[in-house]
């Protein structure tokens, strides 16, 4: 089979994790246990997590003209990613996410834009053509309101499967939705986009009505240890969380919707793109770092065998 083709357009930051054995309160200083770096951002994250999964991936986005942006940009091209679709922003640095992880994995993220932030409607223009060639487009909420409703737009226009991971929570524009052949979001996302309090299967499917009655197709609802929800016009399916011992919940989300993108471009059923997907998302928990915690879809498939 031929790989299925997928477009990311988003965000690259660097991550900057340090690990603390809990959050320091207002005006404290306490002694974390551990520093690291980690090539991340939703957009790249996804574009990783596509290519792992076997798809033919392109980035498209903005870096800085710094040490970070050009780390990340050959870390994207070894791992075989088409980074054909990244500009190099001279006028702003590269993005970075300041991450404090728990000792349960547990995450608060603060980002800072930078290039991320000056990702423009025109720039999806310029990409078009990459888009034309795609199975599949993917985007997320972490590079200008403007410049997503665009690709999606011209993803739709286009005919192609579209993909959007609603990260980090935001109010999107009615029209937006209309694009969007499947969405992502999760808890809290969910709750923002619909006005409905997530906290359970019964209110995961009240807000998934909410989504499909503003017109997108496909939606599947993160539950965290609760699992996924999804619906369709083929019906409702849960598929619990599967147990396993979290270290670092980083990326976890970002997996999911790439490893998701890659299984419906190759022709899956929702609840079967969302069973393989929550398998890698699931392997992700378990291993430090965002790109480097995504599976590939080898580990995935095992994984899935012996649960
Ligand atoms: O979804 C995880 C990502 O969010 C991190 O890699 C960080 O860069 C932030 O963008």
């Amino acid at each position: 089979m031929e790989p299925v083709k997928i477009v990311v357009v988003g965000s690259l930051n660097v991550d900057l994790v340090v690990r603390t054995p809990r959050v320091p309160q207002d005006g404290e200083t306490i002694v974390g246990k551990e520093f690291s770096r980690f090539f991340g951002g939703k957009g790249a994250n996804q574009a990783v997590a596509a290519c792992k999964q076997g798809a033919h991936t392109v980035m498209a986005g903005r870096v800085g003209d710094d040490l970070f942006g050009q780390d990340q940009v050959r870390s994207l091209a070894e791992q075989g990613i088409s980074t054909e679709g990244i500009i190099i922003d001279k006028e702003h640095p590269t993005g970075i996410a300041s991450i404090i992880l728990d000792e349960r994995g547990s995450n608060r993220i603060i980002v800072v834009p930078g290039a991320n932030g000056a990702y423009t409607p025109e720039d999806v223009e310029n990409i078009r053509p990459l888009i034309e060639e795609a199975d599949a487009l993917v985007v997320q909420l972490e590079t200008p309101l403007d410049a997503v409703a665009r690709a999606l737009k011209v993803g739709w226009e286009l005919g192609k499967l579209t993909v959007l991971n609603p990260a980090p929570a935001a109010e999107l524009p009615a029209e937006l939705f209309r694009h969007v052949s499947v969405i992502t979001p999760n808890e809290t996302e969910a709750a923002l986009l619909t006005g409905v309090e997530v906290s359970d299967v019964d209110s995961a499917r009240q807000a998934a009505e909410i989504l499909r009655g503003k017109g997108v197709g496909q939606v599947i609802i993160t539950l965290g240890a609760r699992g996924v929800y999804g619906l369709s016009s083929q019906g409702e399916f849960h598929i619990p969380a599967h147990k396993v011992e979290v270290v670092d919940t980083v990326a976890a989300g970002d997996t999911f919707t790439g490893a998701l993108a890659v299984m419906l471009g190759e022709g899956k059923s929702l609840e079967e793109a969302a069973q393989y997907a929550n398998a890698a998302a699931a392997i992700a928990v378990t291993r430090p770092g965002a790109q480097p915690s995504v599976p590939t879809r080898a580990e995935v498939l095992a994984f899935l065998k012996e649960s």
